[in-house]
């Protein structure tokens, strides 16, 4: 398969590189600057040409229709699956000191970065043997499981992308896309910490697992890695 990941210099998105690239699978990965792909560049060096590493901030549409284009130029075949993973977490402050700039900046990373990367490589996508597409949301992006309230920017976004993903799957269904939102767990990585409960190696091989087991019946829909679905 031919693999696009974004935010793949650390945590979920470069254990993801590394599995795909162990299988045996290609990896167009994508760092939002490339001073920070020095972990990237080690798995380049025993990929035999499969892992391609391309800069890319999610937030810039030069930078990302820039990357659509050098998928492109590296290889004229499609991509069979796209993994939006890029995500920032933001100051998990209270209601009095949210400031609204951070809430925006969140914002266009989680849920307009999804969107941003969807649409410029679509076409790609389509020319691929799978057509899927996955995003990598957070229970903390569910309304239904809301309980401890906070996070203003983190729950605003990621309930914003798990609409995107909705609306794709409606609008791509009749071009044969797939597209899901997946919750990773509560990961061992910068974002969840070191007291999370999920290694980072754990999570990536049980999305891994979910994403090869994705068929059209899935799509639309809010998933864990461990399979389970999710209340919006
Ligand atoms: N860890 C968890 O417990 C957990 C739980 C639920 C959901 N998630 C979701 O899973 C995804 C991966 O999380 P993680 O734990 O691996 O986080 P992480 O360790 O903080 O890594 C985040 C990745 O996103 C990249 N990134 C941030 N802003 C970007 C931008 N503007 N353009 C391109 N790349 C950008 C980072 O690049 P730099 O290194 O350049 O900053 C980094 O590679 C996120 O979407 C997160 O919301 C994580």
């Amino acid at each position: 398969m031919r693999i696009v990941i974004t935010g793949t210099s650390r945590g979920i998105g470069l254990e993801l590189t590394r599995q795909y690239l162990a299988r045996g699978d290609t990896v167009e990965a994508a760092v939002r600057s490339g001073s920070q792909a020095a972990a990237l560049k080690h798995l380049e060096a025993s990929s035999s040409g499969r892992l391609r590493i391309h800069t890319c901030d999610v937030t810039h549409d030069g930078a990302v229709a820039d990357f659509a284009r050098a998928i492109e130029r590296a290889d004229a075949a499609g991509v069979d699956l796209l993994i939006n993973n890029a995500g920032v977490m933001g100051k998990p402050t209270s209601l009095e000191e949210l400031e609204l700039a951070d809430l925006h900046a969140v914002f266009e990373v989680n849920a307009v970065g999804p969107l941003r990367v969807t649409r410029a490589l679509l076409p790609l996508v389509l020319k691929g043997a799978r057509r899927v597409i996955v995003h990598m949301t957070s229970r903390m992006g569910s309304i239904d499981d809301n309980r401890s309230g906070g996070a203003y920017a983190y729950r605003m976004s990621k309930a914003a992308l798990n609409m995107a993903c909705r609306s794709l799957a409606v609008d791509l269904s009749d071009r044969g896309v797939t597209t899901a939102v997946f919750h990773p767990g509560w990961v061992q990585t910068d974002m969840g910490g070191l007291h999370a409960p999920t290694p980072v190696d754990v999570s990536a091989r049980a999305l891994i697992e979910q994403f090869d087991a994705l068929s059209p019946e899935k799509s639309g829909r809010f998933w864990s890695f461990e399979g389970n679905e999710l209340p919006w």
